[in-house]
């Protein structure tokens, strides 16, 4: 068996712990197989759970090391896609519009910890309200693009695109199509469950806590150092990150960096309250999110929505 034969293995097995198919009312045989010094995030359960599917995944995904001195096509896409995905301002500056690099929201190019995209190209397409419609990952990555990164569509038969899938695929090894993973934590907080924010305390927390690294004026020290959080060089505010429940979320889980975990939500919302306060870019297509209605109360242009408009 080839080597990267093997290892792929090792991850497939590594990740498949417990299935259970509730639907069906069918429970296959629990597989549990040793780790060999692989880090699992939970030991494997007992697999009794009818009600929900279930699959324990190993979080491991291959790194790029694994690929020096390959040079067949799909190694050199996957490389040219981790580029993309890690500076994308300088290696796609003809469509990136800011100084921010996907990096700068996905952690270590999509492996690290804050929001990983480790698996996503197993849980695409998928339906997203947002648009009103299916979405392919490539329109996840290209909504990613004008939103996040204040620019253009990569076009669908660009290489640069492909590589981005390659790259996103490469990462994505081992998770198996429509897993429930674990580490892919969606915003899940409502607006409605933050407190009242206080800018003057967010403004506080700022200077202390995050002006080493995203500067006085938002404008940042570098898209993987500490990316702009306000003005012409930041996300528009049709970014998932422009909403304040999203950006508490990510805040409290992730930020400061070296000590995440240590604001309280209710700091982190002043925070995040505070830098949305602050002007950036806006996003030309607002009238047009969400499209059947459903639209969150914290959307910075919800009073401008089509559909809220139209009472939907
Ligand atoms: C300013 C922060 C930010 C930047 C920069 C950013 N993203 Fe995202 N991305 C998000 C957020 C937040 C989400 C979650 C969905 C949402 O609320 O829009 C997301 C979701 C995604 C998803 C879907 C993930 C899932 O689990 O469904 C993909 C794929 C993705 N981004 C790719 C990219 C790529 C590729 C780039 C660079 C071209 C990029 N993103 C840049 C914030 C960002
Ligand atoms: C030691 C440097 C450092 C400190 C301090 C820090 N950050 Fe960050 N920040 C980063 C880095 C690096 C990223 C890119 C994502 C990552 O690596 O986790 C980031 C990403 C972000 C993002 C998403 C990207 C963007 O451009 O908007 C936001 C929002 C953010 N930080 C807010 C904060 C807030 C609020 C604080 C203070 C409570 C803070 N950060 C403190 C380094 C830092």
């Amino acid at each position: 068996m080839k080597k990267n034969q093997k290892r792929l293995l090792g991850i497939v097995f590594a990740s498949l712990i417990v299935f259970t198919a509730a639907c069906s009312g069918v429970q296959p045989p629990n597989q549990s197989v040793s780790q060999q010094g692989q880090e699992t995030n939970k030991e494997t359960s007992s697999g009794n759970n009818q009600d929900t599917n279930t699959i324990e995944l190993a979080y491991n995904p291959p790194k790029m090391e694994e690929l020096e001195g390959k040079d067949d096509p799909l190694s050199e896409s996957i490389k040219r896609g981790y580029s993309y995905v890690n500076e994308s301002d300088t290696a796609l500056d003809q469509y990136v519009g800011n100084k921010l690099s996907c990096t700068s929201c996905h952690a270590g190019a999509g492996v690290g910890e804050a929001s990983s995209l480790v698996g996503v190209t197993a849980v695409s397409p998928e339906y997203n309200p947002r648009a009103g419609k299916v979405m392919s990952i490539e329109d996840r990555i290209n909504g990613c693009m004008v939103r996040s990164m204040n620019g253009e569509k990569l076009p669908l038969d660009s290489q640069e695109l492909r590589d981005m899938v390659s790259y996103l695929q490469y990462i994505s090894t081992g998770i198996p199509i429509g897993a429930d993973i674990p580490w892919r934590k969606p915003n899940t907080m409502k607006v409605e469950d933050i407190p009242e924010t206080d800018l003057v305390q967010g403004e506080e927390i700022y200077k202390k806590s995050c002006i080493a690294c995203h500067g006085a004026d938002g404008e940042g020290i570098g898209a993987n150092t500490g990316p702009a959080v306000w003005g012409e060089h930041s996300f528009n505010d049709g970014a998932g990150m422009a909403r304040l429940s999203t950006a508490t979320m990510f805040i409290q889980r992730n930020m400061p960096v070296g000590q995440e975990g240590s604001l309280t939500i209710e700091e982190a919302a002043n925070v995040a309250a505070y830098i949305l306060s602050q002007e950036r870019p806006k996003w030309k297509g607002r009238e047009n999110d969400w499209p059947k209605g459903g639209a969150p109360k914290d959307s910075p242009y919800y009073d401008e929505l089509k559909s809220v408009k139209e009472g939907l």
